[in-house]
């Protein structure tokens, strides 16, 4: 598609928008579709056809709207009226009320604190756009960027924004993007891949998933930005199989991005090439680990090598390989559209932009939000979150998954950034966020990680190997009440064992847990060894009694 192509649909989308004095969207993201949003937009269908405003209200289905625990999820325009959840039953009420005053018993209580505090730059179209439409997202600003970079920009000026964005990778590590980018568009090889890892295997984690289906072409059109960038004309986007809503619209965007010659030959007029696959995961947590990509997308076993060499030099068939998270490609079209130096304007001095959180656990308010780093947890928890439940105690907050760690109460007031999460020995991770309360035992929650970091460890190395089984028989005998205070000194040397001679992420930060309850709650542990109980009520031993030996 020319870029005059391009703005000439942009004018007929909004010509058409202009026509609607009502919209309606529904969100079809994977959450509400599960309470059944789908049967909610075939009502709404219904009734506005029945009804004869077909001709000035439209109904649309849009991703995630973020407040997933009040779903099925509605929002009425004019007005950004948030209903849920929302029942068919309800339909004929709310067009009715079209032209009036909202219903006040529908009203989403979540909506107005979670979006207080929310700054959006991945999920800008969460919620708003059709993620099945190319039309909506081109309409919306979609694709511009790349035409944008492909006629005015050099591969160097595009990295040269990248680099001034300060954005750090969102898969984990933190590593810095532009950096990255830099080095595999120096390596001289004609043959270079851009691969997107959306396997995210983190217990807890949905925000990749999340943005795969309610705003697909983001991520295309980031990776084909990366893609000219680093003068790659391959991609493969490596997904998660168990996220089928995703997968297949992700398929559904690569079609109508070819057909709009967006991806392919050609590109946008010019001479650009870049094509996309989809490879499915394999079912295992291990996969997600770069070097276990791609050996997985080989067809291969997914199991990790020792690196160096890194991907970025010697990645897809000894070829160099750039490969980014969800989020991070998701950043990457506003970055170019805005400037690096934009960006760069959000955030702390380390940390540039904004992260997604999937926040679950003991808070009133679950979901997926976005917020600029600097953030602290308390404004996460309390305000956003809006607390916890029954009136209750915080106890910590579990963040990065099974990499991850847990932070006392102590740490809330503590600002959300890579450096102070690491500081306190836990990980920013993917973005998984977990709320615990007093009726959380940390000897479980660490024990439950541990079962995670073993059964997914692929065996290739002896430390995770073994490792990984012998802390979690520790855990699993502390918390039956048969632990002595030898086991936390076993524990301690088994941490250190894995930290330092694993092969690979897995298995380098699987003690994390442990140390992090190790650390904070210790009176836990001590609680369950000397005094045989369980300070929370959660293990074999009830709350406050003595185990029998
Ligand atoms: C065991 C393990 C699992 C991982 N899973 C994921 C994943 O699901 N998604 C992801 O983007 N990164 C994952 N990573 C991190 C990737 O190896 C890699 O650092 C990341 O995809 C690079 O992208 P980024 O620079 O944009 O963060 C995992 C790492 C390890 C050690
Ligand atoms: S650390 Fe664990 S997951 Fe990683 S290679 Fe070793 S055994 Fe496999």
């Amino acid at each position: 598609m020319h870029p005059d192509e391009l703005l000439d649909l942009i004018d007929k989308e909004n010509e058409a928008r202009s026509r609607w004095k009502h919209t309606i969207h529904i969100c079809t993201a994977a959450g509400c579709l599960s309470c059944r949003s789908d049967a909610l937009k075939e009502a709404f269908d219904k009734e506005v056809a029945a009804k004869g405003l077909a001709e000035v209200c439209a109904v649309k289905g849009v991703g995630c709207m973020g407040t997933c625990n009040a779903g099925p999820m509605v929002r009425i325009e004019p007005g950004g009226i948030h209903y849920g959840p929302v029942a068919p039953e309800d339909v004929s009420e709310i067009v009715m009320s079209l032209d009036g005053d909202p219903i006040s018993r529908l009203l989403c209580k979540e909506s107005a604190v979670f979006s207080s505090r929310q700054h959006k730059i991945v999920l800008e179209n969460s919620g708003i756009v059709d993620p099945e439409r190319i039309e909506d997202y081109i309409a919306s600003g979609g694709y511009t960027a790349l035409s944008t970079a492909l006629a005015t920009m050099s591969p160097s000026d595009v990295i040269a924004h990248v680099v001034q964005s300060g954005l750090r990778g969102r898969g984990g590590a933190g590593y810095p993007t532009g950096l990255k980018w830099t080095t595999v568009a120096k390596t001289g090889s004609r043959r270079k891949y851009v691969v997107c890892n959306a396997d995210e295997g983190d217990p807890g984690a949905f925000m990749d998933r999340s943005v795969l289906e309610s705003d697909p072409h983001r991520v295309l059109e980031g990776m084909a930005i990366a893609a000219y960038a680093v003068s790659a004309f391959h991609g493969y986007l490596y997904v998660r199989a168990e996220y089928p809503l995703a997968i297949k619209r992700l398929a559904k965007a690569i079609r109508d991005a070819e057909r709009h010659g967006l991806l392919g030959n050609n590109i946008c007029g010019t001479t650009f090439k870049f094509g996309v696959q989809i490879r499915l995961g394999a079912g295992a947590f291990v996969c997600g680990e770069e070097t276990s990509l791609i050996s997985s997308i080989e067809g291969n076993r997914g199991a990790p090598r020792p690196r160096p060499p890194y991907p970025a030099e010697y990645g897809l068939w000894g070829h160099p390989t750039l490969i980014n998270n969800v989020e991070t490609f998701a950043n990457i079209p506003p970055i170019i559209r805005n400037g690096g130096a934009w960006f760069a304007k959000t955030g702390t001095e380390k940390s540039k932009g904004t992260k997604v959180f999937a926040i679950a656990g003991r808070v009133n308010n679950t979901g997926l939000i976005e917020v600029p780093f600097g953030i602290t947890l308390r404004e996460i928890v309390f305000d956003i979150g809006g607390g916890i439940p029954e009136g209750r105690n915080f106890k910590a907050v579990q963040t990065g998954g099974p990499s991850g760690g847990c932070i006392p109460a102590e740490f809330l007031d503590m600002p959300v950034d890579y450096e102070s999460l690491a500081s306190v020995g836990s990980i920013l991770g993917s973005g998984g966020l977990i709320v615990m309360d007093d009726t959380s035992c940390m000897v479980d929650v660490a024990k439950y990680f541990m079962e995670f970091s073993r059964s997914e460890s692929c065996g290739k190395c002896l430390p995770c190997r073994t490792g990984t089984p012998q802390m979690y028989h520790i855990l699993g005998r502390i918390s039956e009440g048969g632990g002595t205070r030898y086991d936390v000194q076993l524990l301690e040397e088994l941490c250190d064992l894995l930290k330092n001679t694993s092969l690979c992420g897995l298995g380098l930060s699987a003690p994390n847990p442990v140390v992090s309850t190790l650390r904070y709650f210790k009176d836990e542990y001590e609680a369950h060894i000397l005094d045989k109980t369980c300070p929370a009520g959660v293990c074999a031993m009830a709350s406050g009694r003595m185990v029998r030996q």
